[in-house]
């Protein structure tokens, strides 16, 4: 276990925003997790775990003692008539483990290439890109309880996915609480994950029903695309209207796509006929967050060093850079100021995505 002190935040989060950890702990085991646990100048102190640092908003810096995944590994763990189970360090990056899963032979998380991020991050806010989620290939999932340094295995249904949502995003209902950990118990700050597994069809079928893949197919005239086919076009996509972290400091989507009654969608098309709205299998209504925000005119505009980008309304970037860069005050500040005038033009919350720290 490597214990450091006045860490820069910098380089470890994707909107590049400045600041330090008082403690930062790297682990490259499960084992640094329970020495950090059962270490007495670091135990019972509270823990931000941080993995990519793709999806927060530093608004300062970071007292609480910073956990950084670095656990590796990528392997094949079973393989049956039916299916492959692979498994990946929390610690590796998650477009790596996707790109290894594809040259394998492991097809099946190709749509979810080149989400920014690190493996043990996935499941938190159960990503999800061109038609797929992160708990339709899930498996299982190892975690170490941070009170116990006890390690547990959850599967899918004990990980209560919702839509960028899991049990890691939710508060412990009693922090005191400890032993088995029940299904739907709030684990966020409670359990780090250290090891996640997928489980892969060998009835590998290609997910196109997204407009942008199934554009790409027309373009391309390729009817039946391979994995690393869709794979590519993934990375196509995505770098044509995302901006690279590693030129534009952001944390992808900002806010989440919110839902409405099919009651209130009709409301709102009548006033707004050109609505994005996307019919779900529950009734719900989805509407698309980022042409709310660029219909109220965000598309491009800044407050400060916080700027909306001009390519996808959904994104906020670092119009910043090196110790000039954005704070996560101005972050907040624009995204509060985006969220009143949604709300007034059309009536709907939205709700942001990143981790506020
Ligand atoms: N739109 C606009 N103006 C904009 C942005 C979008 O009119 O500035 C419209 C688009 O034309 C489109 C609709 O809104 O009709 C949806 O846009 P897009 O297809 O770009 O997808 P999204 O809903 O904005 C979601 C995810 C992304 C994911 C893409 C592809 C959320 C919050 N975001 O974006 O995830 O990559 O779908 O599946 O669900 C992320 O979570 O960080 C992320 C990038």
């Amino acid at each position: 276990m490597l214990v450091e002190n006045n860490v820069p935040l910098q380089q470890y989060n994707t909107f590049g925003i400045v600041a330090k950890a008082q403690m930062l702990v790297r682990a490259q085991s499960v084992q640094d997790v329970r020495d950090l646990i059962s270490s007495p100048e670091l135990a019972g102190q509270p823990v931000f775990v941080l993995g990519g640092g793709s999806n927060i908003v530093i608004t300062g810096d970071v007292k609480p003692v910073v956990l950084k995944m670095e656990i590796k590994g990528l392997r094949l763990v079973e393989e049956t008539d039916k299916a492959w189970i692979i498994e990946a360090g929390a610690g590796e990056v998650w477009h790596d483990a996707v790109a290894w899963s594809i040259e394998h032979g492991f097809p099946g998380l190709e749509n979810l290439a080149l989400i920014p991020g690190t493996v043990g991050a996935a499941p938190v806010q159960n990503i999800g890109a061109y038609g797929i989620e992160l708990q339709d290939r899930f498996d299982s999932l190892d975690a170490v309880d941070l009170a116990t340094g006890q390690s547990f295995s959850l599967d899918a249904a004990q990980c209560a996915f919702g839509y960028r949502d899991s049990v890691f995003k939710h508060a412990p209902q009693s922090p005191e609480a400890s032993g088995a950990l029940p299904r739907g118990m709030g684990l966020a700050g409670r359990a780090v994950i250290t090891h996640v597994r997928f489980r892969l069809s060998k009835q590998w079928k290609p997910e196109l029903g997204y407009a942008d893949l199934e554009r790409k197919r027309i373009e391309t005239g390729v009817s039946e695309p391979t994995a690393r086919q869709i794979f590519n076009w993934v990375c196509e996509i995505r770098r044509a209207k995302l901006p690279d972290p590693a030129v534009i400091g952001n944390a992808g989507s900002f806010f989440k796509n919110p839902t409405v009654t099919e009651y209130q969608c009709a409301d709102i098309i009548a006033r707004e006929p050109k609505i994005v709205h996307y019919p779900m299998a529950d009734g719900s209504i989805k509407l698309a967050a980022g042409w709310l925000i660029d219909s109220c005119g965000w598309k491009g505009k800044s407050i400060g060093k916080a700027g909306v980008y001009e390519k996808q309304a959904l994104v906020l970037v670092n119009r910043g850079s090196g110790e000039d860069s954005v704070t996560g005050g101005e972050v907040m500040t624009l995204a509060r100021a985006i969220q009143t005038s949604v709300y007034e033009r059309f009536g709907i919350r939205l709700e942001p995505e990143p981790v506020v720290v």
